[in-house]
């Protein structure tokens, strides 16, 4: 299984607020509009980001449940949502926040998504929702959840899909070479079986259009600069390990590249946010 660490987690939620897209983002609002609450499940919600970066859009009274396999995540999700909104206070396992005018209450749940997936989406949710999770996931896993949500009819926002897009500034000669080792250790098994990796948004976005799901997708791709700085540095580190782990480069030629890139002006990460909901 793979771990997240949440400083890794807090550097890239202000990026990933940005990067969102707002016309997928505009249509998921759109469509529970006019309800005065809702529910939503998330997966794999890390330290609570996407509820963060997806609330404003949705109902005044919302009911979120948050589940990852990591309880320090889901204990360092509580502790943000509690500082981040304006008033918080736990009533028996729920916490409730006050935040902008909307009223949200939140649970926490450990559950592996390998294994329980029936289990959690079975709570019907109005909408579930993930953000940067489907890349870990294999293309069984991805089939399997789209015949789950086909069979409850229910709809899916996907935050955050990388999608394999990689470009730096200035340009090194090892560019190629570290995005191929990075995208060849894309595809290992993170506790799903192979991962879809880059594959993920285009293989969900498939199979709910063969359920019969309405689908929309749009850009939102990291745009990092040189006031990211510790996030460009340990996107880089983090490439450059995976790419090391799968030994298909030059240890001095890859140090070299690690080296250019932390100091890098400009960095482009591909991704793609996608609405999927049943007609
Ligand atoms: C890249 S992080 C994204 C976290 C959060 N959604 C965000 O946007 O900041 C992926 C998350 O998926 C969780 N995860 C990975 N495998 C999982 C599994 N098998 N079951 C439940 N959660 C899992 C990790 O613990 C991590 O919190």
């Amino acid at each position: 299984m793979a771990g997240f660490s949440a400083d890794w987690l807090a550097l890239r939620e202000p990026v990933d607020h940005a990067a969102r897209n707002p016309q997928v983002l505009g249509a998921v609002g759109a469509h529970f509009a006019g309800k005065p609450s809702m529910s939503v499940l998330d997966l794999g919600c890390g330290a609570g980001s996407n509820l963060r970066g997806s609330f404003a859009a949705l109902p005044d009274r919302q009911h979120w449940t948050l589940v990852d396999y990591d309880a320090g995540l889901l204990g360092r999700a509580r502790e943000t949502l509690s500082r981040w909104a304006d008033e918080a206070r736990e009533q028996g396992e729920e916490l409730v926040l006050a935040k902008d005018g909307k009223t949200i209450t939140v649970d926490t749940r450990q559950v592996d998504l390998s294994k329980d997936l029936e289990w959690v989406l079975g709570w019907q949710p109005d909408l579930v929702t993930a953000a940067a999770l489907f890349d870990l996931v294999s293309k069984r896993w991805i089939e399997r959840f789209v015949a789950v949500l086909t069979s409850l009819k229910l709809p899916l926002y996907a935050a955050l899909n990388y999608d394999g897009r990689e470009r730096w500034k200035p340009a090194h000669r090892a560019d190629a070479g570290v995005h191929a080792a990075f995208r060849h250790h894309q595809h290992g098994d993170k506790g799903f079986g192979p991962a879809a990796g880059p594959d993920a948004c285009d293989l969900m976005a498939e199979a709910f259009r063969k359920s019969g799901f309405a689908v929309s997708t749009g850009d939102s791709a990291w745009l990092i600069d040189e006031r990211h700085g510790p996030l460009r540095d340990m996107l880089a580190q983090g490439i450059a390990d995976a790419a090391a782990e799968t030994g298909h480069l030059d240890q001095a030629l890859l140090a070299d590249w690690l080296a250019a890139r932390q100091k890098a002006t400009n960095a482009l990460v591909g991704h793609h946010d996608l609405w999927a909901r049943p007609v």
